[in-house]
């Protein structure tokens, strides 16, 4: 399909890319963090149904560990997903970068919104997702979730041995500063274009499209939209899922 036959973001069909492919080194030994449970369900798939609750996602593509996708796929297969939703399996990169667009090449024509969301933030809420969506749909071509930050930042001048004092050079102004999250939201062709273009190493999406010119949008994020990246956050994580249990009455 061309640029110009595919549906403008306003009407189109929404995917969801969730890059899954990382080890989780800095959550310790064990399975790849993706796979890893919280209350006995993978963290994978509470990210997986935290993007498919959006009405308005048709598609997920989950981008497993390189040696991993059969896997994932059985995973997918035994746990309970909306039937609205289609959902497909790819194996991920060595980058979290390489295996987003891997997840883009696998996007059929007719999707030209595209979420990208961290499996290592499986309880998004879907009031979030929904308004990363609005936000895209109203013609922004790149949005992030973002929450203002609880802590001073500094710039340090980085030890060279890890451990060692570290001169500060800046105190950035912490009112002006966010702590972006995801899903991420992107008009597809915009996208594409930053993943094909900006070859430079990036922790996130959106700031690609910056790199090319474009402006990115920041919409309010959610405290539960946290990334499982240390063993705390484990114990966190499924300190939320309790307390939801109790506020659902079961
Ligand atoms: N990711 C990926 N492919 C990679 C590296 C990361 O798909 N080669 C994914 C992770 O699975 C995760 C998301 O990108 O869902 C965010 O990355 P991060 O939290 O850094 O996860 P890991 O890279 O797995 O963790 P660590 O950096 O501690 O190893
Ligand atoms: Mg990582």
């Amino acid at each position: 399909m061309s640029d110009e036959s595919r549906p403008s973001p306003a009407q189109s069909p929404v995917a969801a890319v969730i890059p899954a492919a990382g080890r989780g080194v800095r959550l310790g030994p064990g399975a790849p963090k993706a796979l890893r449970a919280l209350n006995g369900t993978p963290m994978l798939i509470h990210a997986v149904r935290a993007l498919a609750a959006s009405r308005h996602v048709s598609l997920v593509i989950v981008v497993a560990p390189p040696d991993g996708a059969g896997e994932v796929k059985s995973l997918l297969d035994a746990h309970a997903l909306p039937e609205r939703t289609d959902f497909l399996v790819v194996p991920g990169g060595e980058s979290r970068q390489e295996s987003v667009r891997l997840g883009l090449d696998a996007l059929p024509p007719e999707y030209g919104v595209v979420l990208v969301h961290d499996a290592a933030r499986p309880l998004v809420p879907v009031d979030t997702v929904d308004a990363v969506i609005e936000a895209v749909r109203d013609g922004a071509p790149a949005v992030v979730p973002a929450l203002p930050l609880a802590d001073t930042v500094k710039e340090v001048e980085p030890a060279t041995v890890p451990g060692d004092p570290e001169p500060v050079v800046a105190t950035p102004d912490r009112a002006r500063l966010r702590a972006v999250q995801t899903p991420q939201g992107f008009d597809r062709a915009t996208l594409v274009r930053a993943h094909a273009d900006v070859t430079d190493d990036v922790t996130d999406d959106a700031s690609m499209v910056e790199r090319l010119g474009l402006t990115v949008v920041a919409v309010p994020g959610h405290e539960e939209a946290f990334k499982v990246t240390r063993p705390l956050d484990l114990v966190l994580a499924e300190a939320v899922l309790a307390r939801r249990r109790l506020n659902d009455g079961f």
